[in-house]
């Protein structure tokens, strides 16, 4: 059996604070809101919690701009919320992960602010402020989230600064040593007040294969996309070494990269001795946009499509590391609305989901409210809306000339902000989010979406999904979850997701029938016994298995 690592037995919940729990009627949720819903989390039995940024931020990519990173933002409350959220969470076994943003700042970080003000001050060196070619950019590489990934200085001329992402988050040189100096004596300061670890932003993003004048444009905007030239470029390897050697490879943390790792570097990367402890792979959640980013052209994907990736990325990853799984997070909508629409949007689907993601070999994250089924929003106009990047790709859409019935609706139904949404705790006002005015508003299906019912109801997907988290802590079954081996099953046949875990003798079957239609499978020659199903009952006679549409399995042989 390959190595135990708690990180590898632990179940991950994402937290986004700011719509978590509001604990003093503001309307944005705080630290002191997690705090106070550690019970539920330790119920449903999660034992990390990842807490996405919590810093002093202006809140233009919400906190993935930070503006200092040792003060936590005061909405969200003070340090020693933090510092207490940390002890107490220790006290529930939870451990807590910080979200770690460092390919950029936000343009308000005292480094920039120095910066710009004192162009010979050792901060320019910290970012990219590079001199145009005749007063345009260094050269047309497009933002992530569009437009010129060059901004003019301002009161300079002919003088720019790099932002991979909005012009309020510009990019941190890593080539600067001393830069490179202040964020490992950060991430130091924060792994003393004992956390558990990091979830590691946009890390492929450090080195920069920086290139001057027009390149080939790939757009009718006469710009070409960043990625190409910004991630993962040769000798980022070196800075990656030296990131874990003079910080997380000094303590017991878990560290989990953003980090979309090609299949040849998985054990560069993520392997036993990699530079982080598992990543994000992006392909299944990402399947419905297409290469070029835009949400407004959504693919035409299957249920076959899914199914290999799903495969691929879990048996690409075990050949040499280890992995993190998800459905959501907050960069995505809602998963049952991702992959279903119309009546197949319902419970069944929903755990369904949760099988095969609580299944996988890697360790789960569990993104707020997808335990208790919470679906996207629905708002009437795009100004409701709160994500810089769903601007951004409305306003392309708009200037590609398409129909704008149809951006908004292909662009609100992926955008970022239908996870954002406050969580759904109860009936009452606000869904028990907020006493005050919610700063985003909170989805209408509460009064029957919430963790509530879902608690009181042992039929809900909130008691499914907490069954699946129980398999991975009951002795009987953990051993195979967690370090089972992964081999896909039924991988010819149309809309079936399936895969074995083995570990010595015992095998686990975990098998979902994506389609309306009903399912005959022939499981072979071995018995064995069913442990779970998102339906009441399992027809299996033998070796022969007849699923439901939408029905889902988890199948023993001991
Ligand atoms: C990835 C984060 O998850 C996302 O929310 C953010 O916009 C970008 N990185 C930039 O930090």
């Amino acid at each position: 059996m390959e190595s135990r690592k708690w990180w590898k037995e632990a179940v991950i919940y994402e937290v986004y604070p700011r719509s978590f729990q509001d604990s003093n009627g503001d309307g944005i949720g705080d630290i002191r809101g997690v705090i106070s819903r550690l019970p539920y989390i330790k119920e449903f039995g999660a034992n990390t919690i990842w807490l996405c940024p919590c810093y002093k931020s202006p809140w233009s990519d919400n906190g993935y701009d930070i503006a200092d990173y040792y003060q936590v933002a005061p909405e969200f409350g003070t340090n020693e919320d933090l510092y207490e959220l940390i002890e107490k969470a220790r006290k529930y076994d939870i451990k807590i992960l910080l979200d770690l943003v460092m390919n950029h700042t936000s343009d308000e970080h005292a480094w920039f602010q120095e910066a710009l003000k004192n162009p010979d001050s050792k901060y320019r060196g910290y970012y990219f402020f590079e001199k145009g070619i005749d007063g345009q950019p260094p050269n047309n590489w497009r933002s992530y989230f569009g437009g010129s990934a060059w901004e003019p200085v301002p009161g300079e001329e002919n003088m720019f600064y790099l932002h991979a992402f909005s012009k309020k988050m510009p990019d941190l040189n890593w080539e600067n040593p001393a830069m490179r100096e202040e964020l490992y004596t950060m991430i130091n300061w924060w792994l003393d007040k004992g956390i558990g670890g990091f979830r590691i932003d946009a890390i492929l993003n450090i080195k920069k294969n920086m290139v001057y004048g027009t390149v080939e444009p790939d757009g009718d905007d006469g710009l070409t996309a960043i990625d190409k030239y910004i991630i993962n470029q040769p000798g980022i390897g070196a800075l990656l070494s030296e990131l874990k050697s003079r910080t997380f490879a000094n303590y017991d943390i878990m560290t989990v990269a953003e980090a979309a790792v090609p299949d040849e570097q998985v054990a560069e990367f993520i392997g036993p001795d990699g530079y982080f402890n598992m990543s994000f792979d992006f392909r299944a959640a990402d399947i419905d946009i297409p290469e070029t980013g835009e949400w407004f052209k959504p693919t035409d994907w299957t249920v076959n499509q899914l199914r290999d990736i799903f495969l691929t990325v879990q048996t690409q990853v075990q050949n040499a590391g280890w992995g993190a799984v998800y459905l959501e997070n907050h960069d995505q909508n809602r998963s049952v609305n991702k992959y279903f629409s119309g009546s197949a949007v319902n419970d069944v689907t929903k755990k369904m989901l949760g099988t095969i993601l609580l299944g996988f070999r890697g360790t789960p994250v569990i993104y707020q409210g997808e335990e208790i089924g919470m679906e996207n929003i629905e708002l009437d106009s795009i100004d409701q809306y709160s994500d810089i990047q769903t601007y951004h790709q409305y306003q392309a859409g708009i200037q590609a000339g398409l129909d704008s019935g149809y951006v908004y609706k292909t662009v609100t139904h992926r955008s970022r902000d239908n996870s954002r949404t406050p969580m759904q705790w109860d009936q009452g006002k606000n869904a028990g989010f907020t006493d005050g005015a919610p700063w985003f508003p909170v989805n209408d299906n509460f009064v029957d979406i919430n963790v509530e019912r879902e608690r009181n109801n042992k039929d809900s997907v909130y008691a499914y999904y907490k069954s699946l988290v129980a398999l991975r802590t009951d002795s009987r079954y953990k051993d195979v979850l967690v370090y089972g081996t992964v081999i896909p099953m039924f991988d010819k046949m149309d809309n079936i997701v399936a895969y074995r875990r083995q570990l010595d003798n015992q095998e686990l079957q975990i098998i979902a029938n994506f389609q309306e239609n009903e399912a005959r499978l022939e499981l072979g020659a071995e018995k064995f016994k069913v442990l779970l199903s998102n339906y009441e009952n399992v027809d299996l006679a033998n070796t022969k298995l007849y699923l439901k549409p939408y029905q889902a399995v988890i199948l023993a042989n001991f």
